[in-house]
């Protein structure tokens, strides 16, 4: 089968490229590289022994997207490709709305003209805002506080409406909660262009000494240990979820959503013991105030995604600080 994957270049992309490839999968990539390197699916490629077409494009210019659906004809998408960091979201909310909405629509307006139906898209959890109660099913409210996460609702929307109009579509929305680690090989892996915004990559920056300290975002929520409790879950797991989302299209579910986590929650200090614990490496910190937008709890109910998926994630906390680790430490600059 014949895969196009957008935004396969990127964190998530390559890991799942991998995953598709390694399950017999022809896989073809677009990225317009504005938050990759190309050199992720040159690695991807050394990893598997397999190939990548890949094409330098964007989703907000509609030809050479046409031109490409007119070349190849594509069994399904996977659609990753979008900006997704909160607070340039904040700063930039027509850059958002414009690139994740409108390359989306243009994705979806190519897939229609060439009789392409089949679709998996990177939701996340960010769609159930400030959650009122845990673990959090697909069924919660969907709410969310920042321009990332309105787009990422405003795509669910627009995709089950496509589902409405015409039920030839199947359609897998996938909700990430919180995907970290990388491939155990240590060769590919979260690559963020700047200061990291994100838990994992600022600890494993800490301690490859390029940063000097972890500042952790409020010690009052109501948690454990007072600070912010999340569903992490390693990279290779979410990937795997795109192969069994991939089988499911297969029997023709119409629209479907799932969430993808594990089900367990691990407060910022409980990551941080467990780092130092795998990796024998200190990582300095400093508790200070809240971060606004952030939510005290949010994990998974995943038990929708095992029954219909057969999907499950398998690797724990260890494995995904080692994992990230040993990519960070391989790669003090990431692809570059
Ligand atoms: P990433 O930035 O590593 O990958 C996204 C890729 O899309 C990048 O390679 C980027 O260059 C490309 N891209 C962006 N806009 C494009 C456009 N207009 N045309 C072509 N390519 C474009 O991010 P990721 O962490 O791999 O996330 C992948 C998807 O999963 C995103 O949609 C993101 O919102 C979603 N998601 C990520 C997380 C997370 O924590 N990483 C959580 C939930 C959901
Ligand atoms: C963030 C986004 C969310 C997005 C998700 C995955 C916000 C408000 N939310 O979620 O929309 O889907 O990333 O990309 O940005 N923390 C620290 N110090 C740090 C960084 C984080 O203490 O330097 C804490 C946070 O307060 C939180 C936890 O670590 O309790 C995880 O943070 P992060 O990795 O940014 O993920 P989310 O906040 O869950």
């Amino acid at each position: 089968m014949h895969i196009l994957v957008t935004g396969g270049a990127g964190y998530i992309g390559s890991h799942t490229c991998l995953e598709l490839i390694n399950s017999g999968y022809q896989v073809v990539v677009v990225d317009n590289l504005d938050n990759s390197k190309e050199e992720s699916l040159r690695r991807v490629e050394r990893i598997t022994g397999g190939s990548i077409e890949f094409h330098k494009l964007d989703l907000l210019n509609i030809e050479p997207l046409d031109a490409l659906f007119s070349q190849r004809r594509f069994d399904a998408v996977i659609h990753f490709a979008g900006l997704k960091a909160v607070s340039e979201s904040v700063q930039a909310p027509l850059r958002y709305y414009h690139n994740n909405i409108t390359g989306t629509l243009n994705l979806c307006n190519a897939m229609c003209r060439h009789g392409i139906r089949n679709f998996v898209f990177s939701s996340s959890a960010t769609v159930y805002g400030d959650p009122e109660a845990v673990p959090i099913r697909e069924d919660a409210p969907l709410k969310t506080t920042n321009p990332y996460g309105r787009t990422k609702l405003v795509i669910e929307d627009i995709l089950k409406d496509l589902h409405v109009s015409d039920s030839r579509w199947n359609i897998v929305l996938l909700r990430y909660f919180n995907p970290v680690g990388a491939h155990e090989g240590g060769e590919i892996g979260e690559d963020p262009n700047d200061v990291p915004n994100n838990l994992f990559p600022y600890i494993t920056q800490v301690g490859i000494g390029k940063l000097d300290k972890l500042l952790v975002f409020g010690g009052d929520y109501p948690t454990i240990d007072g600070t912010g409790v999340r569903d992490y879950i390693h990279v290779v797991d979410l990937a795997i979820g795109h192969i069994r989302a991939m089988e499911k299209l297969k029997t023709g579910p119409g629209l479907a959503v799932y969430n993808l986590g594990t089900g367990v929650g691990y407060s910022v200090l409980q990551v941080i013991t467990a780092f130092e614990e795998t990796t024998q490496v200190a990582i300095p910190y400093e508790i200070v105030g809240r971060r606004p937008g952030d939510v005290a709890v949010c994990y998974a109910e995943p038990g929708l995604a095992e029954k219909e998926l057969g999907w499950r994630a398998q690797r724990g906390l260890k494995q995904m600080c080692a994992d990230g680790w040993r990519w960070q430490k391989n790669n003090p600059d990431g692809f570059r």
